[in-house]
C-alpha cells in the first residue's frame, strides 16, 4: 500500500495527487452507466423530493436499507411535508423513530422543520449553502440532498463512499479522521460531472453496499471500476480501508423492573436531557440487584410484591455505553393506589402505540406487553 501525500511516484512522473485525481475521473463514467443500470429500486430514488430524500438519508445514517422502508413509509404517511413534522408533537414525532436510536437526530429534524417554516416560507431551499445551515446537517446529509434533490454536484462522503474511495486509491490513511474524510470530499468534488451529479454520487454508495463491500470481501469481479482500481491493483482491498479503533465503551449495570397489577404495568419518563431524553422506560436501577435488594427496591418506591419473577439478562449496545441488564417482574396489587408520583400506568395496547420507549429496554417491554417469554 502506499503512503501518502509526499512523493512522486516512481516512474509515471506523477505526483499522488495527480494521480489520485486521475483514478477519479476515470471512474466517473463507468460508475455511473453501472449505477443507472443495476440500482435497486428503492422507495426514496426515481423521484427528487427533497424532504423526503432528507428523511430517508437521516434514517439510512442508522439502520440497514431494509428496515428503513418500512420506517420512511410510516413517517412519510404521518408527515407527508415540512409543515407537519414542523408542527408535529415530541411525543409523536419520537413514537415514529421508536426503534432507530439516536433520537436526538429526529428532534434536530423537527428543529430544520421550524428553520424551514420561518427562514423559507416552509420551501426546503434548494442551495448547498442553505440546506448545509439547517439543524442536524452535515456535510454529508447536505451534499445528498443537495444532488440527489436537485443535481447540485456536492460530494455526499459516508461510510460506503469511504471505503470505495480508500480503496480506488490504495489509501492507508485512518477514515476515522475528520481530516482524511475532508480530503476524499475535495478530491470527489473536483470530478463530480455536473449534467450527472446525482448518479455519480448514489453510484458510489450503492457500488458500496452491493460490490465493494465492507468486511474484507469485496466483489472485484463484478465491480465496473476493477480496471483503475489501485487496490486491486496490489491485492490490498482486503486489508481497506484502515480504521483506528473508536474508544472503547463504558459498561453500566442496571436492573430493569416490570410492575405490573392485573391491569397494567408502571413505566416513566425519562429526564428531558441526557441520552434517551423524553422517551419512557421501565423503572430501573444502576447496579445488579440480587432478589433481596430488588424487594427492598420495591418496597421504598411503595410497591410489595405478592410474586417475583427474575428475568433473563439483556444488553443494548450505544455508541458510548452498554447497558449490561437483569430484569424482575414483580406482581404487586393496586399499582395506581400504592405508587409514587413519577410513575405512569400503561396497558398493553398502550405500552405498543402510544408511549416511545427506546429499543434498548425491547427484551423487558415485549414481557411487559405480554408478547415475551415470560408471564
Ligand atoms: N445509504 C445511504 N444513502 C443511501 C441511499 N440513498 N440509498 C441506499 N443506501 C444508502
Ligand atoms: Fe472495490 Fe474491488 Fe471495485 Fe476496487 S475493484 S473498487 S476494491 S470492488
Amino acid at each position: 500500500m502506499s503512503g501518502r501525500g509526499k512523493g512522486v511516484l516512481a516512474g509515471s512522473g506523477a505526483t499522488e495527487g495527480e494521480r489520485d485525481h486521475e483514478v477519479l475521473l476515470s471512474a466517473v463514467r463507468p460508475l455511473t452507466e453501472w449505477y443507472r443500470k443495476n440500482k435497486r429500486d428503492l422507495p426514496w430514488r426515481n423521484q427528487a423530493d427533497a424532504y423526503h430524500i432528507w428523511v430517508s438519508e437521516i434514517m439510512l445514517q442508522q439502520t440497514r436499507v431494509e428496515a428503513v422502508k418500512s420506517y420512511y413509509a410510516r413517517f412519510l404517511k404521518e408527515l407527508p411535508n415540512v409543515k407537519a413534522l414542523a408542527e408535529v408533537d415530541e411525543e409523536q414525532l419520537l413514537k415514529l423513530w421508536e426503534g432507530l436510536g439516536y433520537y436526538n437526530r429526529v428532534r434536530n429534524m423537527q428543529k430544520a422543520a421550524r428553520q424551514i417554516m420561518d427562514v423559507h416560507h416552509g420551501e426546503f431551499p434548494c442551495t448547498y449553502e442553505e440546506i448545509r445551515a439547517l439543524a442536524g446537517i452535515g456535510n454529508y446529509t447536505a451534499g445528498a440532498v443537495a444532488s440527489f434533490a436537485f443535481g447540485i454536484p456536492k460530494p455526499a462522503v459516508d461510510g460506503n463512499v469511504l471505503r470505495v474511495v480508500s480503496r480506488l486509491l490504495c489509501s492507508e490513511e485512518d477514515v476515522m479522521k475528520a481530516g482524511v474524510r475532508k480530503r476524499f470530499e475535495r478530491e470527489i468534488e473536483a470530478v463530480i460531472p455536473s449534467e450527472a451529479a446525482s448518479d455519480f454520487n448514489q453510484g458510489l454508495i450503492e457500488l458500496g453496499a452491493l460490490v465493494c463491500v465492507p468486511n474484507g470481501a469485496p466483489k472485484c469481479g463484478e465491480c465496473p471500476l476493477a480496471g483503475t482500481c489501485l487496490a486491486r491493483e496490489t491485492g490490498c482491498q482486503g486489508q481497506l480501508p484502515v480504521k483506528k479503533k473508536a474508544k472503547e465503551r463504558r459498561i453500566e449495570k442496571r436492573t430493569v423492573f416490570i410492575f405490573r397489577d392485573g391491569r397494567a404495568v408502571a413505566i416513566k419518563k425519562r429526564p428531558a436531557k441526557g441520552l434517551l431524553a423524553g422517551l419512557y422506560e421501565l423503572p430501573n436501577v444502576f447496579g445488579h440487584l440480587d432478589g433481596e435488594a430488588a424487594i427492598a427496591y420495591s418496597k421504598s418506591i411503595g410497591l410489595t410484591p405478592v410474586r417475583v419473577k427474575e428475568l433473563e439478562a439483556a444488553k443494548h449496545v450505544f455508541s458510548h455505553v452498554e447497558w449490561h441488564m437483569i430484569g424482575y417482574e414483580m406482581l404487586v396489587d393496586e399499582l395506581e393506589k400504592n405508587c409514587s408520583d413519577w410513575m405512569v400506568f400503561a396497558d398493553g395496547g398502550e405500552l405498543e402505540d402510544k408511549y416511545p420507549i427506546p429499543t434498548a429496554f425491547s427484551a423487558y417491554t415485549d414481557i411487559a406487553k405480554g408478547n415475551g417469554r415470560s408471564s
